[in-house]
């Protein structure tokens, strides 16, 4: 079933027939071995945010693939401060793609996975007290859980006075969680480049110039360039450019 505005392939390959839902979880899929997927959306002049948020960026192709992604995940993860800034909510599915997820073996709900150093998390916020599977709290051992974050959530801790992202990113494996789909933010994805955990950067360019003033998708502190190459573009009839770069 093809819904909303139109998406095709125009590389490799190019589709004339709009991709629909199956067509574009092929394209995405899940890998058979354990995989950090990035997930972002930025204007064509690089910017994250629009007014502060990420929304002003994305439309509903954006938003079509965002789900998707959801569904084939095993965990989604996200860094506290975007879960504070952007309000996360519990993890939605709907039933077409729970469906999906328990006709190939899934658990109904991917499990989210909040990277925080602090611990400055709120029990009360629905993404943890409404979520449908118990989140897990990526931290280290010397952050103290507010009250109540124990009661609505796993506290995982890797790493002595900072988040050891690699030993965090093993337990999740070792827990059957190897498809990680991250939805960021800048801070955690640069940590994250820095420590060569990224496999996948799948990207949405909405044509906008937000002009200066916003970050990147990157931010943190400085590391080496990786290369991650290109995999498909695709591309919806409102402009809007869906990349997927991948490692080998
Ligand atoms: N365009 C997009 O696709 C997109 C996607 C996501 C976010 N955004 C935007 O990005 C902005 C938020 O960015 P941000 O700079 O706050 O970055 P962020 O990476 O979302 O959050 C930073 C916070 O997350 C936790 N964190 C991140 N990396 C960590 C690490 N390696 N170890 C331990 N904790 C870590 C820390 O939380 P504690 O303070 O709890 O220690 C840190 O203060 C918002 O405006 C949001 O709208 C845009």
């Amino acid at each position: 079933m093809t819904v909303g505005i139109p998406i095709r392939r125009l590389w490799p390959e190019p589709s004339t027939q709009p991709l629909d839902d199956a067509a574009l979880t092929a394209l995405y899929g899940r890998a058979d071995k354990p995989r950090l997927r990035m997930n972002f959306v930025a204007s064509l002049d690089g910017a994250v945010t629009v007014d502060g948020y990420s929304a002003g960026l994305s439309g509903e192709p954006d938003k079509r693939v965002f789900g998707l992604l959801r569904m084939v995940c095993d965990a989604l993860v996200v860094a506290a401060g975007t879960l504070r800034h952007e309000g996360y909510r519990a993890v939605r599915l709907n039933e077409r793609r729970r469906a999906w997820r328990r006709a190939n073996g899934l658990a109904e709900y991917p499990t989210l996975v909040v990277v925080s150093g602090s611990l400055d998390l709120d029990p009360a916020q629905a993404a943890f007290a409404d979520a449908p599977t118990r989140p897990v709290v990526l931290t280290h051992a010397d952050a103290d859980p507010p009250p109540g974050l124990t009661d609505v959530a796993d506290v995982l801790r890797c790493g002595a006075e900072r988040v050891d992202l690699a030993a965090g990113l093993a337990e999740l494996h070792r827990r059957g969680l190897t498809q990680l789909l991250c939805e960021g933010g800048p801070h955690l994805f640069g940590a994250l480049t820095a420590a060569d955990l990224v496999d996948e950067l799948c990207l949405t360019v909405s044509p906008l110039l937000a002009g200066p003033g916003p970050g990147r998708i990157t931010a943190g502190d400085a590391a080496p360039p990786r290369h991650l190459p290109l995999r498909h573009v695709l591309a919806a009839e409102d402009g809007v450019l869906l990349l997927r770069h991948a490692r080998p």
